[in-house]
C-alpha cells in the first residue's frame, strides 16, 4: 500500500490484461482501490488480477449487451464502479495512404477504440451521476492530435473523437457530480511494443521527445491517479493531457 489515495474507491479499467492498462490496474490497487481488472484474453486477465487480489471480468467492449453484462457482474460482486479507466483499444491497421486503407480496418479500429469507449461510458454514466459521484479517465493517444505518417489515419481519427467525447461527458455529466479527463500518450514501449518496435526506430524517437526518452506505462498509471485522485485534480475536468515527453514531430 502506498498513500491509499483510491482508498475505498471501486475502479474499473478496460483493457487491463496488459500493457499499460494492467501498469494503471497495479498503481490504483496499490493506492487502496479494488480494481477490477477487464479483457478479453481469461488467462492474462487472470494473472493480472492474481497478481493484484481485484475481481476480473471478460468484455468485447464493442458489444453494448457484453459491456452491460460486465456492468451487472461488477456491481453484484463489488459495487457500482466511481473510477473509470477507459483504455482498452490500440490500433487495428497499419499507417497507410488514405485511399489505401482497408474498410475493415478502419472499421475494427474505430470500433475497438471510439465505439469502445463510447459503449462504455454509455453503461457506466447513468449509475455515477445517479450516485453523484464519478472520476472517468480516457486514454487516446497524441495521434489523435495530429496528422502524421507513423499514425495510421483510424486510429487517429477515433482517438481524436475519443478526446472529444471526454470533454462533452465533462460538461454533460459535471453538474451530476462525475469528472472526466483523457491522457493523450506518445509512443510508449508496452512489453508488446518493444517487441514491434525496432530499436533502431525507438532511438529516433528518443531525439524526438525533449526530455530524451520515450514514456513508460508508469507515466501513464501515475498521470491517471492524479486524474483520478479527486483531492490531486478535483477542479479538473473536459481535460486530456498531452503526455509526450516534449516530442516535436
Ligand atoms: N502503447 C502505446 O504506444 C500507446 C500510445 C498512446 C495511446 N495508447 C493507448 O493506450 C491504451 C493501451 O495501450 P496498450 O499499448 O497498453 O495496449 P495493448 O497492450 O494492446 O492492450 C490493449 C488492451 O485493450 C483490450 N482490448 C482491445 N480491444 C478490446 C475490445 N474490443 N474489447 C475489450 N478489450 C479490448 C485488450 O484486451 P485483451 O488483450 O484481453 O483482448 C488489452 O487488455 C490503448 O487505448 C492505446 O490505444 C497506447
Amino acid at each position: 500500500m502506498m498513500d491509499g489515495r483510491l482508498e475505498g474507491r471501486v475502479a474499473l479499467v478496460t483493457g487491463s490484461s496488459r500493457g499499460i492498462g494492467a501498469t494503471i490496474a497495479r498503481l490504483f490497487a496499490a493506492e487502496g482501490a479494488r480494481v477490477v481488472v477487464h479483457g478479453r484474453d481469461a488467462a492474462r486477465v487472470e494473472e493480472v488480477r492474481q497478481s493484484i487480489g481485484a475481481l476480473g471480468v471478460l468484455a468485447d467492449l464493442t458489444d453494448f449487451d457484453q459491456v452491460e453484462s460486465m456492468r451487472t457482474a461488477i456491481e453484484t460482486e463489488v459495487g457500482p464502479v466511481d473510477v473509470l479507466v477507459a483504455n482498452a483499444g490500440g490500433s487495428l491497421t497499419p499507417p497507410a495512404l488514405l485511399e489505401d486503407i482497408p474498410i475493415d480496418g478502419w472499421k475494427k479500429t474505430v470500433d475497438a477504440n471510439l465505439t469502445a469507449t463510447f459503449l462504455t461510458l454509455r453503461s457506466f454514466l447513468p449509475g455515477m451521476k445517479k450516485a453523484g459521484r464519478g472520476d472517468i479517465v480516457t486514454i487516446s493517444s497524441n495521434a489523435g492530435r495530429r496528422p502524421h505518417p507513423r499514425s495510421p489515419i483510424p486510429y487517429a481519427a477515433a482517438k481524436a473523437g475519443v478526446q472529444l467525447i471526454t470533454q462533452d461527458v465533462a460538461l454533460q455529466a459535471g453538474p451530476f457530480g462525475v469528472r472526466a479527463n483523457g491522457i493523450a500518450p506518445e509512443t510508449i514501449p508496452t512489453d508488446e511494443n518493444k517487441t514491434l518496435i525496432t530499436a533502431d526506430v525507438q532511438a529516433r524517437l528518443v531525439e524526438a521527445h525533449a526530455v530524451r526518452r520515450l514514456g513508460t506505462p508508469e507515466d501513464v498509471a501515475r498521470t491517471a491517479l492524479f486524474l483520478a485522485d479527486r483531492e490531486q485534480s478535483g477542479w479538473m475536468t473536459g481535460v486530456v493531457l498531452d503526455l509526450h515527453g516534449g516530442t516535436q514531430i
